[in-house]
């Protein structure tokens, strides 16, 4: 069992008062010690990253319902689509956005646009609660008044994959990435500042919530074919919302 945290108790100072007893190398997750355990065959405990990046384990529990109603709003304005890349393969992962701006691509090239392509409307606006677990989770890593303009919404299903690249086609790169997921497991690859460089292998679960920005935020990343799997409120899916300040 992993010990989720609600924002309250973030805010109201218990989770600090619960922090303060755990080993210094545990500090960052609320569900620390046990991870500390289950991290063993799974991946480098969440101080391990590198300056700038960090992993909140099941940060984002707690916010499921609200989050998975509030995506369900997104989708039905702006439905998931597989996109096509400038070299014209279509994206195994199906996307949509919510925000002021969306990322999108096409055999045109990569870039962020106001409308969605499909429909010539805005992207549906970027939900409260959205927002809040963004900007708390970047608080956490360190990026105080983190407000993103940008949520890409990625859906994956067994066998989908995202390959290794960078996100670099935001104006600003001194505002982090923050990247929750949520539903059936991933392997993500975290590289570094050149593809060739090695990669970490970091298994992600539903609430697992990263952060990456400062010396991390040009680090290549990607996340394997994703394995068969169920999760009881999402089925056989994984999504990632990948919040980004474009502009
Ligand atoms: C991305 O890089 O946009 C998504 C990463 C992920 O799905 O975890
Ligand atoms: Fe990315």
């Amino acid at each position: 069992m992993r010990r989720s945290c609600s924002y309250s108790e973030v805010e109201s100072g218990l989770w600090y008062a619960f922090v303060a007893k755990l080993p210094m190398r545990n500090r960052n997750s609320p569900t620390s010690t046990k991870f500390s355990e289950r991290v063993t065959g799974d991946g480098p405990p969440e101080d391990a990253l590198g300056p700038g990046a960090i992993i909140l384990r099941g940060f984002a529990a707690s916010e499921e319902t609200e989050l998975l109603s509030a995506l369900q709003h997104v989708a039905a304005r702006a439905p998931f689509r597989h996109m096509v890349t400038p070299g014209g393969f279509r994206m195994s992962v199906a996307m949509t956005n919510c925000g002021s701006l969306g990322w999108v691509t096409d055999r045109t090239g990569y870039r962020y646009a106001a409308a969605d392509p499909e429909s010539g409307l805005p992207w549906p606006p970027m939900p409260e609660s959205f927002l809040r677990l963004a900007t708390g989770a970047a608080a956490r890593g360190g990026f105080n008044g983190y407000v993103p303009d940008v949520c890409l919404v990625n859906r994956y299903e067994p066998g989908a994959k995202l390959s290794l690249h960078q996100d670099k086609d935001e104006q600003d790169f001194t505002q982090p990435i923050v990247s929750v997921s949520l539903g059936i497991p991933a392997v993500f690859l975290f590289g570094g500042l050149s593809r060739a460089d090695n990669t970490q292998r970091i298994r992600l679960e539903h609430g697992d919530v990263i952060v990456w920005g400062g010396p991390a935020r040009l680090r290549y990343h990607g996340i394997l074919p994703l394995k068969e799997g169920h999760h009881p409120l999402m089925g056989r899916r994984r999504i990632n919302l990948t919040f980004r300040k474009a502009a």
